[in-house]
């Protein structure tokens, strides 16, 4: 658990290219698909007691896949934007851009900020979502904020110069739960820092099947982890005092 009490998940939404293969049908389905699946975690959340939840939906790297695909893309976050924003205020969910926000078709862009504008005063869940994010990338752009500082970068410095190379507030948050669908296990350059301590849960299922109900499973697994950061448990504490 993080700041604020609720729990900070960050999910990397993977496996859209092949749902819709697996059905004959052409990648870009399973990212309309995909929309589906995000409105259903994002309804689920405030529930379980999640307060952030970032959501890896476009990797820098993702510029690489063939122009059409990218197109597809754009649009389709373009049209989650326009089309959800009054439902997520209506939710009281507040939504920021994190990631670089020079690169972005101009229409996604401000749709994004409009968004970003029009969500400002939510408090059930903040929606935080990545597109056209790399960590590192965002560590680089936090590295040069503090170049030539004079005062001696620590921790707090760091996490609030990235924070700020992140177009956010205050300090980063770190990642409590990291969960990513399609049976992959690896980062994918996402949240490099903030995932330091996350507790990792990996699900064959693929994000356009990913529904409300599978959060909460996460979530369980999450509950039954023991979390040490580098100490020990409540068990080995008890059993180091008792000698
Ligand atoms: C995740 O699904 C969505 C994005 C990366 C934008 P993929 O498109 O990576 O789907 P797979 O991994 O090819 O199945
Ligand atoms: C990571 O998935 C990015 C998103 C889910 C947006 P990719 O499918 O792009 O990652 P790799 O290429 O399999 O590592
Ligand atoms: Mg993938």
């Amino acid at each position: 658990m993080s700041q604020g009490g609720g729990m900070h998940v960050a999910i990397i939404m993977d496996g859209n290219g092949r749902w819709a293969r697996s059905r004959g049908l052409p990648r870009t389905r399973g990212h309309r698909e995909g929309a589906n699946a995000v409105r259903r975690v994002v309804e689920a959340a405030p529930g379980l007691g999640i307060d952030t939840l970032t959501l890896y939906a476009f990797s820098a790297d993702n510029w690489k896949r063939p122009r059409p695909e990218v197109n597809a893309l754009m649009r389709l976050l373009h049209r989650y934007l326009r089309t959800e924003t009054a439902e997520l205020v209506e939710r009281g969910v507040r939504v920021t851009l994190l990631g670089r926000r020079d690169r972005l078709p101009s229409r996604v862009l401000s749709a994004a900020e409009a968004a970003e504008s029009a969500t400002r005063d939510g408090t059930e869940l903040e929606l935080r979502l990545a597109i056209d994010y790399s960590a590192r990338d965002a560590l680089v752009r936090a590295a040069e904020l503090l170049r030539g500082s004079h005062d001696p970068v620590c921790l707090h410095r760091f996490s609030q110069a990235l924070a700020q190379a992140m177009h956010a507030p205050g300090l980063v948050r770190d990642v409590d739960l990291l969960i990513r669908t399609s049976g992959e296990e690896r980062l994918s350059d996402f949240l490099l820092w903030e995932c330091a301590y996350a507790e990792f849960v990996f699900t064959p299922t693929l994000w356009p099947d990913f529904t409300g109900e599978d959060l909460r499973k996460a979530v369980e697994v999450y509950r039954q982890r023991d979390r040490r950061f580098g100490g020990l448990s409540a068990e080995g504490e008890r059993q180091a005092a008792a000698g």
